[in-house]
């Protein structure tokens, strides 16, 4: 068995390890040559916990290879899966395809032999259909099937979620197609991993759909701890009286500032869009697009009232500027608002990061990066908590109160024990939690 991944990004680059784990022989191309040099040397482009060892281990053993040459590595695969990105397309947040298209031009022209197409990246509706008419009419010759087999993976918890997953979805009418790829997930079949066979319209929809109900989960909690905060309740004990209920479930329940990421605001948009265009609305979506955003942008509004309503020519900390814990990844992260509108308030933000300070540079001007989180902190009017990286989960709140200017601290994530930072001298507040500061 032989698999060409095309487009060594995030998912990618982790797919195409973790099927090489499976004993697979695979190729991950990209078109960037600089990425493909990189790799050859050993170095690993993006931060995913667990990845660097998988890729060497499976370098050493000759079943994983980098290259630039697509059409080597598409001549001698069964299966070619596509995982280039697919960003919102600027102006109308529709999934641009323009990647997803030329891969499959250069599939057409490449493949020899019965070739399995299976696209990995999240792609709308009909994009399946779309491929199969671009092969078809670049090879009338070609001997193929596509196949919709989307992702799930967790930045962060990538690997895991890859080799353990809660479900596979396989979408495709091809027999034959599906006993392909009953092989190439053939380690999972042993597990009794359930494997959801669908057609390509389905598994295609089942992408979008599965994140914009988790986008919506989150932001439902949002809004319930803003209630909370209005009437004097515990976001933490709703989250967990309803997330006992089997039919919530307890996970995606942690209100904080907002989602992030290079997934859920893009589909969530890209499935709202597809939707209007097909004549159905989501209008749940729609909503959830609408109020994350202006969560993201509020947040610093709650800053600026710790603060005692202003911001001007102060000295604000911000620690952790990912969209979450442990990834270097920054698209969409609601720092980005976050530190935006505290400066555009009159505010000089010193920022730390534990991974994500590199990626951060290319999005985020105009900050302070410091070298650790009590640098950043050093002479600070006020510490806004944004990222629950592990590293913030336990500072040392004397010595923090030391550092600081005032010992205010904004917790964004409820990392903090409420009443034992207020026992530590600090005006604190958090999302959803009683503010016992406002209320004395
Ligand atoms: C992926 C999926 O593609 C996207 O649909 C999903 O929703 C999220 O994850 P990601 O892996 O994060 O995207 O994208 P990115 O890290 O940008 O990687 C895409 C890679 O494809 C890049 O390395 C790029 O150089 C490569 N590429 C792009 C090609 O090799 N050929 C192209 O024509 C275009
Ligand atoms: C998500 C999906 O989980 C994954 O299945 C899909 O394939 C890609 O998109 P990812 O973007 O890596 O994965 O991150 P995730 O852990 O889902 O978090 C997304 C955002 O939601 C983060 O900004 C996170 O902080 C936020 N979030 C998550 C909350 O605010 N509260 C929660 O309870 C959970």
């Amino acid at each position: 068995m032989q698999i060409a991944m095309i487009g060594a990004g995030y998912v990618g680059l982790v797919s195409g390890a973790c099927f090489s784990e499976f004993g697979i022989d695979v190729k991950c191309v990209d078109t960037d040559s600089g990425k493909i040099a990189r790799l050859l040397k050993g170095e690993i482009p993006i931060f995913e916990p667990g990845l660097d060892e998988l890729i060497e281990r499976n370098i050493a053993e000759g079943r994983l290879e980098f290259t630039t040459d697509l059409k080597q590595a598409v001549s001698a695969a069964d299966a070619v899966f596509i995982a280039v990105g697919t960003p919102s397309r600027r102006g109308d947040g529709f999934a641009d395809l323009s990647y997803v298209h030329a891969a499959a031009r250069e599939i057409a022209v490449a493949m020899t032999g019965y070739t399995v197409v299976v696209t990995k990246s999240t792609v709308p509706v009909g994009t399946g259909a779309e491929i199969e008419r671009i092969i078809r009419d670049t090879r009338p010759d070609a001997d193929f099937d596509v196949v919709s087999n989307p992702e799930f993976l967790r930045e962060g918890a990538a690997i895991g979620d890859f080799m353990r997953p809660d479900r596979v979805v396989i979408g495709t009418e091809s027999e034959r197609a599906r006993k392909t790829m009953q092989r190439i997930y053939r380690p999972l079949y042993l597990m009794e991993t359930p494997i959801v066979h669908t057609s390509v319209e389905s598994a295609e929809l089942t992408k979008y759909a599965a994140n914009a109900f988790l986008a919506a989960k989150i932001t439902f909690i949002n809004e319930i701890a803003d209630l909370c905060e209005k009437v004097g309740g515990d976001v933490h004990d709703v989250a967990r009286g309803i997330g006992l209920d089997g039919r919530i479930g307890r996970k995606f329940l942690h209100a904080g500032p907002g989602y992030g990421g290079s997934c859920f605001p893009k589909d969530t948009l890209a499935l709202a869009r597809t939707a209007q265009q097909a004549g159905a609305p989501l209008r749940i979506v729609e909503s959830v697009i609408e109020i994350n955003a202006e969560r993201k942008r509020n947040m610093a509004q709650r800053v600026i009232a710790q603060c005692g309503g202003t911001v001007e020519g102060k000295t604000i900390a911000v620690l952790g500027l990912t969209f979450k814990p442990n990834t270097d990844d920054m698209r969409d992260a609601p720092s980005l608002d976050i530190v935006s509108a505290l400066q555009a308030a009159g505010a000089r933000v010193r920022v730390y990061d534990p991974q994500g300070m590199e990626e951060a540079k290319k999005l985020m001007d105009g900050a302070d990066y410091c070298e650790g989180a009590y640098e950043a902190m050093d002479g600070a009017d006020a510490l806004v908590i944004v990222t629950e990286w592990n590293a913030f989960r336990a500072l040392d709140l004397a010595r923090v109160k030391q550092t600081m200017k005032t010992p205010i601290m904004v917790d964004l994530r409820n990392i903090y024990d409420p009443e034992e930072v207020r026992a530590a001298g600090f005006d604190y507040t958090c999302i959803g939690r009683p503010n016992l500061a406002l209320e004395a």
